[in-house]
C-alpha cells in the first residue's frame, strides 16, 4: 500500500513539474507512514512540506495542488489536508476487504518479494567448536535462523552457513589431551566444557604436555593422518552437541549447513598471494597487512588487517576473505548476511573493504554484517553462572522449560502431563527464542525469566495465547474457514484498524529481509493480536447480529489465526492449538 501511495505521489509530482509548479531536476525521497490515529487516515505522506522550499510555495498550498494532481486509485477513499501541510490519505475499506480476501485465498497470504529474487547467503550461529556452545551464540542462531526463514518465504534462495571455529592453535592443546589418554578423553568428551577445562590444566601444568599440543597444531596443518584422526573425531562429536541444541531450538540448520573455518585451509596461501599481486601488501614487523586509510587507531595511525603473521600462520581475516571469494565465485551470491556480535563490526567493514579492492567479491553483492548486542543477565552484565562461568545453552533451555512447565500447570491443573510437557516445551524454548528476537538487534538486552514468560506483554506466551483464541473460535464453531461462505464486511472501526494491519503483513516482512530485524515482525505480530483482542471485545463473531456480519467476522479471524501462525513459524516459535 505505501508503494502504491508513493507510486501515487511521483505520478503527481512529475505532473507538476511538467505543468512548470515544480522545477526541474527535483527527485525526493517520498515517505509514507502508517497513522497511528485513524481519525487522520491510514497513511500520511511530509512530501508538500519537503518540497515547499524548492518550489517557492506554502506547505499547504503545494499540498493543495498535489491533491488536484493525484491520479484517482480504487485504493484510497479520500486524501486531506492536515497540520502544517501533510497529505492523509484514507483506504477505501471496499478496497481493503477485497485485498484481504485475495490474502485468504492465497497459500501465501498474498505476500510477494517487492524485487526480483535473490541468493542470499545467510552466516548464523557458527561456535567454536574447542568448546561447548553458549549462550552468547544463541542471538546468532535465533536471529539468522528468523531471517532466513522469511527470505524463503519472500521467495529467496538461501544458502545457510555454518562458519563454525574448527581450526586454530587450541585444537593442539585438545588433540595432545585425546592422544594421552584416549579412554578417559573419550568419556569426558560427553561433556566438552570438562573436557576443556581438563585440557588446559594439562597445558598449565606440564611443559612437555604444552610441548607436544604446540607440535600438534604443526603436524594437523600439515595434514597428518593419525592427527587428523582426532581432529576429525573431536569435530563430529562437538558438531552433534551443536546440532542437539538447533534440534531442541526448532532452527533449520543441518550438519549440511556447516562449512567451517576449516574448509578454506587449501586456500588461504592463495587469498595472500592474490593480495601481494594486486599491490595490496604491506609487510609490517613481518607480518603481511593490508592498509586501509579510512580505519585509523587512536594515534590516527591507519590500521592493517593482518592476513598473515610472522612465523606464517594465517588468521580470522585471511579466512574471512576466502569465504567471502567462494560466497561470491561459487555459490554466486547476491547478498551475504553475516550474523555476528556487534563487537566484531570492525573486523567485517574491514575484511569487506579489501575483499572489494582485491576484487574478491562482484561488484554487485551486497556484504552485510547483521551485528547484534549483547545478552546480559539481570545485573546489566554479561551472562554468567553464579560462579562465574558461561552459561550452557542446554541448561538454560532446561529451566525455561520447566519454568514454563509449572506456570502452565498452574494455569490449567487439568491438562495431562503429557500435553503439560508439549506445551511447556512450545512455550518454555518459544520463551527464550521471543525474548531475544522482540529486542532490536544491535540494542544489548538483559535476559529474564520472569519477563519473557509472563503472559503480559510483548511475549511468547502472550502471542501463543492470542493464536489459540483465533484457533478456538473455529474449534467450538466445528468447521473450518473453507466451510464458511460471504466476503468480508469492515464497517466497525475496530474492524477496519485489523485489517488495516493485517493488510501490512507483506511490507513488514520486506522490512525484517532487507534489514535483518525481527524485532519489526515481533511488534507487527503483537499489534495484529492487541487489534484481534478488542475487535473481538466489541465485534461479536460466533453470536452476531444477521449472517452476513458473522461470515464476514469469521473470514476475519480466520485471516488473523493465518497471519498470527505464519508470522510465529517465520520466528521459527512453535504454535499450539490450544494451551
Ligand atoms: N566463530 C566466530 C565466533 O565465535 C564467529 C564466526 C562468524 N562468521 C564469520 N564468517 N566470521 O566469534
Amino acid at each position: 500500500m505505501k508503494d502504491s501511495i508513493r507510486h501515487l505521489i511521483q505520478q503527481a509530482l512529475t505532473r507538476l513539474t511538467a505543468e512548470g509548479v515544480l522545477p526541474d531536476g527535483l527527485s525526493p525521497t517520498i515517505q509514507v507512514e502508517n497513522t497511528r490515529d485513524k481519525t487522520h487516515g491510514d497513511f500520511a505522506s511530509n512530501i508538500a512540506m519537503m518540497l515547499a522550499k524548492p518550489a517557492g510555495m506554502k506547505p499547504r498550498d503545494l499540498a493543495q495542488k498535489l491533491i488536484d494532481a493525484l491520479p484517482a486509485d480504487a485504493q484510497i477513499s479520500k486524501v486531506e489536508i492536515a497540520g502544517p501541510g501533510f497529505l492523509n490519505f484514507f483506504q477505501n475499506s471496499d478496497a481493503l476487504a477485497e485485498r484481504l480476501e485475495a490474502a485468504l485465498a492465497d497459500e501465501h497470504l498474498g505476500v510477494r518479494k517487492s524485487g526480483p529474487a535473490q541468493r542470499v547467503v545467510v552466516d548464523l550461529s557458527s561456535p567454536n567448536l574447542a568448546k561447548e556452545m553458549h549462550v552468547g551464540h544463541l542471538r546468532s542462531t535465533i536471529i539468522g535462523d528468523a531471517v532466513a526463514r522469511v527470505l524463503e518465504f519472500l521467495g529467496d534462495e538461501v544458502i545457510r552457513q555454518n562458519h563454525v571455529g574448527d581450526w586454530g592453535t587450541q585444537f593442539g592443546m585438545l588433540l595432545a589431551f585425546m592422544e594421552e589418554n584416549p579412554a578417559a578423553a573419550e568419556s569426558e568428551l560427553a561433556d566438552l566444557e570438562g573436557f576443556y577445562r581438563a585440557a588446559k590444566k594439562r597445558f598449565d601444568e606440564s611443559p612437555e604436555f604444552a610441548e607436544r599440543a604446540r607440535a600438534l597444531v604443526v603436524e594437523l596443518q600439515a595434514g597428518e593422518p593419525e592427527c587428523m584422526r582426532l581432529w576429525n573425531r573431536f569435530n563430529a562429536i562437538s558438531l552433534s552437541h551443536c546440532q542437539k541444541a538447533y534440534d531442541r531450538l526448532g532452527v533449520k540448520l543441518t550438519p549440511a549447513d556447516v562449512k567451517g573455518e576449516s574448509a578454506y585451509n587449501a586456500d588461504l596461501a592463495n587469498v595472500v598471494a592474490d593480495l601481494r599481486s594486486k599491490g595490496l601488501l604491506t609487510e609490517d614487523n613481518g607480518a603481511q597487512c593490508v592498509f586501509l586509510d579510512e580505519y585509523k587507531n587512536a594515534e590516527g595511525n591507519p590500521l592493517p588487517v593482518i592476513v598473515q603473521k610472522a612465523g606464517g600462520g594465517y588468521l580470522y581475516s585471511t579466512t574471512d576473505l576466502a569465504a567471502m571469494r567462494y560466497r561470491s565465485q561459487v555459490l554466486k551470491a547476491d547478498r551475504a548476511l553475516y550474523f555476528v556480535d556487534q563487537r566484531q563490526a570492525l573486523h567485517f567493514q574491514m575484511a569487506f573493504e579489501v575483499a572489494r579492492r582485491a576484487g574478491f567479491v562482484h561488484a554487485g553483492m551486497d556484504l552485510e554484517h547483521m551485528g547484534f548486542g549483547t545478552m546480559n543477565g539481570a545485573d546489566g552484565r554479561p551472562f554468567k553462572t553464579r560462579d562465574g562461568g558461561t552459561v550452557k545453552l542446554i541448561d538454560l533451555l532446561d529451566e525455561a522449560e520447566s519454568r514454563a512447565y509449572e506456570l502452565v500447570k498452574a494455569k490449567n491443573p487439568e491438562l495431562d502431563d503429557a500435553e503439560l510437557r508439549q506445551i511447556a516445551r512450545a512455550v518454555g524454548i518459544g520463551a527464550v527464542k521471543y525474548a531475544d528476537l522482540s529486542k532490536h538487534r544491535t540494542s544489548d538486552y538483559s535476559f529474564n525469566f520472569e519477563l519473557m514468560l509472563s503472559f503480559e506483554g510483548n511475549t511468547a506466551p502472550y502471542l501463543l495465547y492470542a493464536y489459540t483464541r483465533t484457533a478456538s473460535i473455529f474449534r467450538k464453531l466445528g468447521k473450518g474457514i473453507e466451510d464458511i461462505g460471504g466476503h468480508i464486511e469492515l464497517h466497525a472501526p475496530q474492524e477496519i484498524e485489523l485489517a488495516g494491519k493485517l493488510a501490512q503483513f507483506g511490507e513488514v516482512l520486506g522490512s525484517v529481509a532487507d534489514k535483518g530485524t525481527p524485532h519489526l515482525l515481533c511488534a507487527y505480530l503483537y499489534d495484529v493480536a492487541g487489534l484481534f483482542s478488542s475487535f473481538y471485545e466489541h465485534c461479536p463473531v460466533l453470536s452476531a447480529e444477521d449472517e452476513g456480519t458473522r461470515q464476514s467476522r469469521l473470514r476475519l479471524a480466520a485471516l488473523t489465526r493465518r497471519t498470527l501462525k505464519q508470522g510465529l513459524q517465520l520466528l521459527g516459535l512453535e504454535t499450539l492449538e490450544r494451551m
